[in-house]
């Protein structure tokens, strides 16, 4: 769904890759962990240490990949669109193998990975279901695939679309596709996962302590997190 019938800012927009290009250097600071970070420290369902070789999809500066060495995966690659991010993850090290490329069309080998995922990034695809087909096409048989996203509800609600303050003080937003929690589920479906987890993370205290202003978004979903297995 087109972001701009809910868009309440009217910022200039940019696409994915000059976006974060562009925002590289203050991304990490920017990004509050309780939008992807705290989802993954709740979900149950993923087996992170005996993964045998995991694929970050977006990875971007590497915040993802940090998570997951943190959290006992042993062998990771990652692969995005933005040159700048993957330097920046070059330098954080947590991913053996970095890839410049397009996560709905890796060209990585057919069923590698045991474990892939892919935080904060599908609001910048046009059409969800291409990423769920090429992360089962990369998926082993018995793979499982962790999808972090910017809640619907949230975006159309604020219509607040992802966006950084440029060095000049520019607020610019990044290209955004609203995809509804239908729409992840049917792709899900047609691409040949069964859903094992669904959780969300609504604005709560430790929200509100970092944006005040946020109070009146208080228990409103901004992400979601879904874990998917080959059926
Ligand atoms: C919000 S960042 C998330 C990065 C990382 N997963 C994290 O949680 O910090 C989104 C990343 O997705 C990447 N991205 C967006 N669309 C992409 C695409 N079609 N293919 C590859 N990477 C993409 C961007 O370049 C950016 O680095």
């Amino acid at each position: 769904m087109d972001f701009s019938s809910f868009d309440s800012r009217g910022y200039r927009t940019v696409d994915t890759r000059t976006g974060y290009g562009d925002w590289v250097e203050s991304y990490e600071e920017t990004v509050n962990d309780a939008m992807d970070i705290a989802l993954l420290d709740r979900l149950t369902v993923p087996r992170w240490k005996t993964a045998r070789r995991a694929l970050d999809l977006g990875c971007g500066t590497g915040r993802t990949g940090a998570w997951l060495r943190h959290s006992g995966v042993t062998a990771i690659d990652g692969v995005d669109l933005t040159p700048q991010m993957l330097a920046i993850a070059e330098r954080h090290g947590a991913h053996d193998r970095l890839v410049e490329g397009d996560v709905t069309a890796t060209g990585l080998p057919t069923g590698t990975y045991d474990l892939l995922t892919a935080s904060l990034i599908d609001e910048h695809l046009p059409d969800v279901r291409a990423l769920y087909r090429e992360a089962a096409r990369l998926a082993t048989a018995d793979a499982a695939f962790v999808l972090v996203s910017y809640h619907p509800h949230f975006m159309m609600h604020t219509g607040m679309p992802t966006h950084y303050r440029a060095p000049d003080g520019e607020d610019i937003a990044i290209s955004t596709t609203v995809h509804l929690i239908s729409d992840h589920v049917m792709a899900g479906i047609e691409a040949g996962w069964r859903l094992a987890e669904l959780r969300e993370a609504v604005i709560d205290d430790r929200w509100v302590e970092a944006k005040p202003k946020w109070e009146r978004y208080r228990d409103h979903p901004i992400s979601a997190a879904f874990v998917w297995q080959r059926s």
